[in-house]
């Protein structure tokens, strides 16, 4: 695991579940750092540099936990030393990069995966099944949000606020990413043009001395020091889009809505019917009629189609939420790991590209106001 902060211990935890992964080194940014990881979730080793991680030929995959900068020189460096790679979203800093990665993996026989996990609640499979399945018609609008709360104040602090650790798309790069994978993974359609507009409301932010991991703003605050610092990473994007040659919708973004902790939501309406889902309210569905009454389905993995029941491991009315989509993703990750000729059932590097190809696209539309082709 490189990384001890949000993801490596949601990662750890996820990983364990599987019954035939084993957590057996963790990296962090100092030896303490790690250290003080491994001590609290059990992991037999712990170093200050990842690259002694990847000297150990007993370690078969690495997962990158870290911040964004440094996911393309530790998925390098891993890929050469012939670990399979999960990284977290997104990807890299630039598409050219995720090229780079794709080539290299190419040149091996090792399987990578970049972490869009939120495509594994078991209803948002139940979405995509529904689509394919032609229940909705032909895809016609889109539309959602993912919206926070966590920066809303200019002494709310992380390392994604700043452009050298983040890339220059944060609210984009960081939920964006997750929203646009999302809506091209359930409706199967690519996103091929859009026109954005981002806003940064905080010029500036006031950076305590010290690390701040993800979330922990809100407890750090009381006795910092902080250091002004000037900010032009996005607080806040909102995007038209068209995806295919038909559809249309639009998004937004925001890490400043006083209330969303975690909202991410989507609707999409087809010729026939449409759909709504909330991250927050993960194990419901609202199905839209025209002719006849709505419905709102329950997860319940005996009642869903084939191909999405496989996602839900408990029995309905048992709540599966942020946590068991990592695992289902890892799940499929070690699979094919363990099996070549299994199908890729999970997100690719290709597909973690194509999502920083978006972002370079939203900031170009941005820059010039207007739309581009994707
Ligand atoms: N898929 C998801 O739902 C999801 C959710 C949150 C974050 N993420 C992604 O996960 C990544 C990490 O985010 P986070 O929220 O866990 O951040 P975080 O700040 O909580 O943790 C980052 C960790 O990286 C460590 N680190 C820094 N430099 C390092 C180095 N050189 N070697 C090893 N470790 C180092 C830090 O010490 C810290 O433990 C980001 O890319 C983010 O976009 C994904």
């Amino acid at each position: 695991m490189f990384g001890s902060g949000f993801m490596g211990k949601v990662h750890t935890e996820a990983i364990r579940r599987l019954g035939n992964v084993e957590v057996a080194a963790v990296a962090s940014h100092t030896q303490e750092l790690a250290d003080e990881f491994a001590r609290s979730m059990n992991i037999p080793k712990a170093t200050g540099d990842y690259r002694e991680i990847l000297a150990d030929p007993t370690i078969d995959a690495v997962h990158i936990g870290t911040p964004n900068n440094l996911h393309y020189p530790m998925a390098e460096a891993a890929l050469k030393a012939g670990k399979h790679v999960l990284c977290e979203k997104p990807l890299t800093m630039t598409s050219a990069e995720g090229k780079k990665l794709i080539k290299l993996a190419a040149s091996t026989k090792l399987v990578t995966a970049v972490n869009h996990n939120l495509r594994y609640y078991p209803l948002v499979q139940q979405v995509r099944q529904m689509i394919a399945a032609g229940d909705l018609g032909d895809i016609l609008i889109v539309n959602g949000t993912y919206y926070q709360d966590w920066l809303l104040y200019d002494t709310d602090f992380n390392w994604r606020v700043q452009t050298s650790d983040n890339g220059t798309l944060r609210a984009m790069g960081d939920i964006g990413s997750h929203w646009m994978d999302m809506i091209q993974h359930v409706t199967g359609l690519k996103i091929s043009a859009l026109c954005a507009d981002l806003a940064t409301f905080h010029k500036t932010r006031k950076k305590p001395q010290g690390a701040v991991e993800t979330f922990t703003g809100k407890k750090a605050k009381a006795n910092a020091k902080y250091t002004e610092i000037p900010i032009d990473t996005d607080d806040f994007g909102s995007v038209l889009l068209k995806l295919g040659d038909r559809a249309r919708g639009c998004f937004a973004v925001s890490q400043m809505s006083a209330g969303c902790k975690n909202r991410f939501n989507f609707e999409v309406y087809g010729t026939k019917s449409g759909v709504a889902w909330n991250q927050e309210r993960p194990d419901e569905l609202w199905i839209g009629h025209r002719n006849s009454p709505n419905q709102i389905i329950i997860k319940d993995g005996s009642l869903m189609m084939p191909q999405a029941a496989p996602f839900a491991d408990l029995p309905g009315g048992h709540s599966e939420g942020y946590d068991d989509a990592h695992k289902q993703l890892f799940k499929r990750f070690y699979a094919k790991i363990a099996d070549p000729s299994v199908p890729v059932n999970f997100p690719t590097f290709e597909d973690g590209t194509w999502g920083m190809h978006l972002l370079e696209k939203v900031l170009e539309s941005s820059k010039k106001q207007r739309w581009v082709n994707a």
